[in-house]
């Protein structure tokens, strides 16, 4: 759809992930609305991209979704890009649930919930644009779970499929459906210092803006994209050596 003169509502856009796109967008010519729950890390972002406008909104909440479309319909008429990236993770023992349902569930409503329903409200003002898009942000633990992070994984599937479905539902639209699928990179996601093994921020970024440069529709970093055609049986292996090796680093795990 073009990687210039969009006006972008990006999820999560104050930090991590949604804030290293926020920035490329804003260099490359768009215009740019930074949406998240936390005022004071919306006001930093802008303080380090003053061109960024931004929005308080908790998106697992529907009543503030609402309200987060209409309000962003009526001060940016001309937006034609959603990016779904706000998610959270949380590790999760199965076999001892110490918290009460809110707290899982709020998992499956920002990761899940959240996306489809802004989906859902925005389509129909996407497809007055001239052209138009949704992206989504899934995970590589789409396709191959990390079985220490449950119900992160069942959403990020959700999401790989609900993407799949949109793009063959807004087929003869102009809205384009794409899917960045990212490996572990290194973000506050999950708790700071959680995911300092992973991809550097910058170059993962990089890496996908090249494929969005190529048009690619399921943009990976380091091979995830591969995962979506791998044999069953790689994904098995995969799923049971990653585990092992988180029981390894965290032997009190399922204790
Ligand atoms: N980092 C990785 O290893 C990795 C791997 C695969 C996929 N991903 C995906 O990439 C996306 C971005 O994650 P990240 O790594 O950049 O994590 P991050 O640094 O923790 O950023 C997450 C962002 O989402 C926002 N957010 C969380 N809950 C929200 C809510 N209820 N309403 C509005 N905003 C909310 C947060 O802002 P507030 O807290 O202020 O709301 C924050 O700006 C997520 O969907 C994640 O699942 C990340």
């Amino acid at each position: 759809m073009g990687l210039t003169g969009n006006t972008i509502l990006i999820t999560g856009g104050a930090s991590g992930i949604g804030f290293a796109f926020a920035e490329r967008f804003i260099k490359k010519g768009n215009k740019v609305i930074a949406v998240g729950r936390r005022e004071e890390k919306l006001a930093e972002a802008k303080e380090m991209l003053p061109e960024l406008h931004t929005k308080v909104c908790d998106v697992s909440k529907e009543e503030e979704r609402i309200e987060l479309v209409e309000w962003a319909v009526n001060e940016f008429p001309d937006l034609n890009l959603l990016v779904n990236n706000a998610g959270i993770q949380q590790r999760v023992n199965l076999q001892n649930a110490a918290h009460d349902w809110s707290y899982y569930q709020k998992e499956l409503a920002i990761n899940i919930e959240g996306p489809i329903h802004l989906s859902m409200l925005l389509i129909p003002h996407l497809k007055k644009q001239k052209r138009a898009g949704i992206m989504n942000i899934t995970s590589g633990l789409a396709i191959q779970p990390g079985v220490w992070v449950p119900i992160y994984s069942a959403t990020k599937a959700a999401m790989h499929s609900f993407t799949l479905t949109l793009r063959h539902q807004l087929a003869d639209t102009n809205i384009e459906i794409v899917e960045v699928i990212p490996p572990a990179v290194n973000t506050d996601l999950g708790g700071v210092g959680l995911h300092t093994f992973g991809a550097p921020l910058d170059d993962f970024a990089d890496t996908i803006f090249e494929g969005l440069k190529k048009e690619q529709l399921e943009v990976g970093y380091g091979g995830t994209e591969e995962r979506l055609s791998a044999p069953r049986k790689e994904i098995q292996q995969g799923i049971k050596m990653a585990w092992q090796n988180f029981q390894k680093n965290n032997p009190d795990f399922m204790k």
